[in-house]
């Protein structure tokens, strides 16, 4: 089937996915987010993702994390609560509280104990769920996983991790054909991240309009996961978290280059920006 429903994700439509805060709202509406990850040396992708999440608007965060990271994720981001497993990386995934979303893999790796951990932990899932980084790795290299994800989990590679997951492509229209098949056939949402970042669901494309080169540098993607997780957790659709976050993922680089400069950005101010760019949406 060649024919395809392709969006460009302007203010406009953005604006038809955005849902205000309501005056009632307390901690317990808004959602609770719980974000999976981290290893030795890569806990600060844990401090974004879960930053990210937070300030995207949902009530309450935990973070999972080896113990190596414990002092370093509450000192840097006292607002989050933290559960521990393991000492330098995630051995095992329990825990008693019920989350409204889940994010997994920032800065997870690749041990093979967080594989078993990884398997073991899909095969009881079915939060809404958001999947990246290592963890896309780790679900690549065993694809049989992919039937137990939960219908509507979101995936979001960068374009090697997209190629470790549904093979190469020759032309950009080859990778569109490609990733509808993919995504129809384990029912998952597919966030393509590129300079122009690419969701699809269910035979559409949506191909994002913000975002600029600022983008390039370490961490901005478990910034993503933060964000989509968050929003997840406050009752977005699938969808619907996935399209509405990466635009404003990128908008917040659009409105921090004035500031900040494309140099000296870093994916911490995608943090810092979130502010200005929901301020740029109502
Ligand atoms: N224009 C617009 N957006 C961009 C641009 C650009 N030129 N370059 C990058 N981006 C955006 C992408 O769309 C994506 O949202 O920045 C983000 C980069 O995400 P990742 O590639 O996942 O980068 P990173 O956060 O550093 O990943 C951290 O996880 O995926 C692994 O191998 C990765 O170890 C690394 C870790
Ligand atoms: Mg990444």
């Amino acid at each position: 089937n060649l024919v395809s429903d392709y969006y460009l994700v302007n203010k406009h439509h953005a604006l038809t996915l955005y849902r205000p805060v309501k005056p009632h709202a307390h901690k317990g509406t808004q959602g609770h987010a719980l974000i999976i990850g981290g290893s030795y040396g890569k806990i600060g992708a844990m401090c974004l993702s879960a930053k990210a999440a937070l300030k995207s608007g949902c009530g309450l965060v935990t973070a999972y994390i080896p113990k190596c990271g414990y002092n370093v994720l509450q000192t840097a981001f006292p607002e989050a609560m933290v559960l521990t497993d393991g000492d330098e990386h995630i051995t095992k995934i329990g825990y008693e509280l019920q989350p409204k979303a889940i994010g997994l893999g920032p800065g997870i790796g690749q041990h093979p104990e967080t594989q078993n951990a990884i398997k073991e932990f899909l095969n009881r899932q079915n939060v809404p769920l958001v999947i990246d980084a290592d963890a896309l790795n780790i679900l690549a290299a065993n694809k049989e996983w992919l039937a137990q994800l939960p219908e509507n989990t979101i995936l979001t590679p960068h374009p090697k991790e997209l190629e470790r997951l549904m093979g190469g492509w020759e032309t950009d229209f080859d990778k569109i054909e490609k990733m509808k098949v993919f995504s129809k056939q384990h029912n998952i949402i597919l966030v393509a991240k590129d300079a122009h970042t690419m969701v699809v669901y269910r035979g559409s494309i949506y191909i994002n309009s913000t975002g600029n080169a600022a983008l390039a540098t370490g961490g901005t993607g478990d910034t993503l996961t933060g964000i989509i997780t968050g929003l997840l957790a406050q009752g977005y659709e699938a969808a619907n978290a996935a399209i509405f976050g990466v635009y404003l993922h990128g908008l917040t680089a659009d409105v921090a280059v004035e500031e900040t400069s494309m140099q000296a950005f870093t994916a911490m101010d995608v943090v810092n920006y979130l502010g200005k760019a929901y301020l740029k949406i109502e």
